[in-house]
């Protein structure tokens, strides 16, 4: 089996941050990505927001998703094994936009830098995560279009994924051999893989960084938790399970109901987590597509419990849209 075949890029990026509030103005104005669903972190007894974005027709691969741990106080250690930048793709020809819209927001960012041949930009949200925006020409998704970002210049969808590795070679290993991508290059301590035509949504990249002490793999405030390939049903997921665990790799869990797409995490040798999501279910199962993101949804399995999760919640203002 090469579960490249059965890969169809990534599927979404998942991070902690601070505060909802806080999250939510950063990824809809800074980012002007669509916000399409709001609802809780199944996992654990903490009630905790679980909210999600996206392009503007909330397709796998260009969903980005947030624990907000501020208010629960949760913290942790950034460092090596984890995802140091999580990539969005715009049109190379909007990097100029990006590097002054961050400007005028005041977000630390790099400018335009250029590795592997592709122009991008990388900064921070107000709770540490790093971010990038990557140029692509051939990227043809429906960007969400804000007050301040045009369709144009908007965000496509997931460009790919840096991570942060203290040792090269069994990541290495793990990536070409056992996931089946192609290593394309190396461009200083950067590694790169292609998932298929390596094209947007479909790039991983190594850090290779042997002197950042491990970070911690846990939930907490600017922590990155992990990255989800898509894959198509639970039929794929369960013989993805039972290669991984078949070629040495044992951790694999169960597949898990997440409503949106049935779900499978391994944790890999870099140490960080990865998810296989299925594409078969998607955002518009519980709300219509045109009010994605309105209000507070529970899985079926919380609805009895909804007085008791939302009461530590904090309150929210959800933004006011503009058209598609
Ligand atoms: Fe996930």
């Amino acid at each position: 089996m090469n579960p490249n075949q059965y890969i169809t890029g990534l599927h979404h990026l998942t991070v902690s941050v601070g505060w909802a509030q806080e999250d939510i103005d950063f990824v809809t104005q800074v980012m002007g990505m669509r916000m399409i669903k709001q609802t809780v972190l199944f996992d654990g007894a903490a009630s905790i927001y679980h909210l999600y974005y996206s392009n503007a027709d909330a397709e796998v691969g260009s969903v980005y998703t947030t624990f907000p741990f501020k208010k629960a106080g949760v913290y942790g250690k950034k460092g090596s094994g984890q995802i140091e930048v999580s990539g969005f793709s715009v049109h190379s020809d909007s990097l100029d936009f990006w590097a002054k819209h961050l400007n005028k927001h005041g977000v630390k960012n790099t400018g335009i830098v250029e590795r592997f041949g592709q122009k991008c930009i990388h900064f921070e949200d107000p709770s540490g995560i790093g971010i990038g925006v990557f140029g692509f020409d051939n990227d043809h998704r429906n960007a969400w279009q804000t007050d301040q970002i045009s369709k144009d210049n908007g965000i496509r969808g997931i460009a790919g994924a840096v991570l942060s590795c203290r040792e090269i070679e069994m990541m290495d290993i793990y990536l070409r051999e056992v996931m089946g991508f192609t290593k394309v290059g190396q461009d200083g301590d950067y590694h790169r893989y292609h998932i298929k035509d390596g094209g947007p949504s479909r790039v991983i990249e190594l850090h290779h960084t042997p002197d950042l002490p491990q970070g911690s793999w846990t939930f907490g405030v600017g922590l990155p938790h992990h990255i989800a390939f898509a894959t198509g049903n639970d039929e794929e997921s369960r013989q993805l399970k039972a290669y991984i665990e078949g070629v040495g790799y044992t951790d694999v869990t169960e597949i898990k109901d997440r409503n949106y797409f049935h779900s499978i995490y391994t944790r890999t040798p870099a140490g960080v987590l990865f998810e296989f999501a299925t594409s078969d279910i998607g955002f518009a199962v519980d709300e219509p597509f045109d009010q994605l993101g309105h209000q507070l949804l529970l899985p079926p399995f919380f609805e009895d419990r909804r007085a008791e999760i939302v009461a530590p919640l904090e309150p929210i203002q959800v933004p006011t849209y503009l058209s598609k």
